[in-house]
C-alpha cells in the first residue's frame, strides 16, 4: 500500500504554479488504487515568518478550500491542519535530538531565506526541515509529492528516519520516496521566465491567482513576457527563450497534453493568437474551480467540518506513531 502525504503553507493566495505543480498531481495520486492520502495545511511551517493571527486563520481555510475546489475529495483523502495534530510538534523535538546542525546549515532554502544575516534568523526557520521530517515520518508516508525545491528537505527526512532506526536497532520509520513532479512542476513567473511563479513576487502580474476572475487572467496572460519570434517548429526552438517556454509549458499542463503536442499544433503562430487561446483555456479550466472555491469560502462551517474530520483521522494515526516512538525511546508512559 502507498501512503501519500503532502502539504502547502497557508501564507498567501494560491496561484497557477501551486495548482499545476502540486495540487493537480495530488488529485491524480488520490485516484490511484491502493493508496491512502493525507493533505495538510502546513500552518506550523507558515509561522517561521511572522503571521497576523486573523490572516493566518483565514489563509488556512482558504488553502483548504483550494484543495477541495481543486479536486481533493474529503471522502478519499484526509484534509487536515498540521497544528491540529499535536504529534507533529512533539515528534519534531524527538527527531531534533538526532539531527546534526551541519546538515541543517547546508539546506539551500534556509540559506536563501535567512540571507546574509543567518545569526538573526529564527530557530524555527533553521529547524523547519526537522518539522517537515516529523510531518512525513509520523504517518509513515511512503511517497511525498513535492516540487524540486523541497527535495533536499525530503532527503533529510530519509536520513533522520535512518538515524533513528539505526540508533534504536529497529525498522520503525519508513524512508519516504520523493515524488518530484513532472514537466508542469515548474511554472515560472509571467514577467520573468527564469524565476519561479511565486506568491512572494512583488508584481501581481507575475502570477495567476486561483481567485482571479476571467478578465484578470486574460489581462495577465496578454501582458506575459515573450519575445519577437513566433512559436517555433520544434521544442528545441524554445531553448534560451524562457518566457516563451513558460507559456507553452502552462498551455500543455492545462490542456493535459505534452509540450511537443502544443508545438505541433501551434508552430509558426504569433504570440497574440497563442496568448488568446491560452487565456481561453486557462479561464475554461480555472473558472469551475474558482467558483467552487468562492462557494466554500462563503461557507466556512463546511470547510471547518471537513478539516475537523480530516484532522481527527490524521490525529489518530499520528498519536499511534508518537506513542510507539516514546516507547522505543524509553519515556515513561501513562499506564
Ligand atoms: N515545506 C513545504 C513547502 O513549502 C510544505 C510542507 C510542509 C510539506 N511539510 C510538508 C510538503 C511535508 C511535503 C511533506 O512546499
Amino acid at each position: 500500500m502507498k501512503r501519500i502525504l503532502s502539504g502547502m503553507q497557508p501564507t498567501a493566495q494560491l496561484h497557477l504554479g501551486n495548482y499545476l505543480g502540486a495540487l493537480k498531481n495530488w488529485v491524480a495520486l488520490q485516484n490511484e488504487p491502493d493508496s491512502e492520502n493525507f493533505y495538510m495545511v502546513a500552518d506550523l511551517h507558515a509561522i517561521t515568518v511572522p503571521q497576523e493571527p486573523e490572516a493566518l486563520r483565514a489563509a488556512t481555510r482558504e488553502i483548504a478550500a483550494a484543495y477541495i475546489a481543486g479536486g481533493i475529495d474529503p471522502a478519499k483523502s484526509s484534509i487536515f491542519v498540521q497544528s491540529a495534530v499535536p504529534g507533529h510538534s512533539e515528534l519534531m523535538w524527538l527527531l531534533a535530538t538526532m539531527t546534526q546542525m551541519g546538515k541543517l546549515e547546508r539546506m539551500t532554502q534556509f540559506k536563501d531565506k535567512a540571507g546574509k544575516n543567518a545569526e538573526r534568523a529564527g530557530l524555527g526557520l533553521f529547524a523547519y526541515p526537522v518539522l517537515m521530517a516529523a510531518d512525513i515520518l509520523i504517518y509513515k508516508a511512503t511517497h511525498v509529492p513535492v516540487g524540486e525545491d523541497q527535495k533536499q528537505h525530503l532527503e533529510l527526512a530519509r536520513e533522520v528516519a535512518s538515524t533513528f532506526n539505526t540508533r534504536y536497532g529497529q525498522d520503525f520509520f519508513i524512508q519516504p520516496e520523493p515524488f518530484i513532479m513532472g514537466a508542469a512542476a515548474r511554472v515560472m513567473s509571467l514577467q520573468d521566465g527564469t524565476k519561479k511563479m511565486s506568491k512572494s513576487d512583488a508584481s501581481e502580474k507575475s502570477r495567476i491567482n486561483l481567485t482571479d476572475d476571467a478578465e484578470t487572467i486574460a489581462k495577465k496572460i496578454k501582458k506575459a513576457q515573450t519575445d519577437p519570434e513566433a512559436l517555433p517548429e520544434t521544442l528545441a526552438g524554445l531553448e534560451g527563450r524562457p518566457g516563451a517556454k513558460n507559456l507553452v509549458t502552462i498551455y500543455a499542463a492545462l490542456a493535459d497534453i505534452t509540450p511537443e503536442a502544443v508545438i505541433k499544433d501551434c508552430a509558426g503562430k504569433g504570440w497574440g493568437e497563442f496568448k488568446s487561446a491560452l487565456a481561453d483555456l486557462a479561464v475554461e479550466k480555472l473558472a469551475p474551480m474558482t467558483r467552487r472555491m468562492q462557494e466554500l469560502m462563503s461557507d466556512p462551517a463546511e470547510i471547518d467540518r471537513i478539516l475537523a474530520q480530516g484532522s481527527e483521522k490524521a490525529g489518530a494515526l499520528a498519536e499511534q506513531t508518537v506513542r510507539q516512538t516514546r516507547e522505543i525511546m524509553g519515556f515513561w508512559q501513562r499506564p
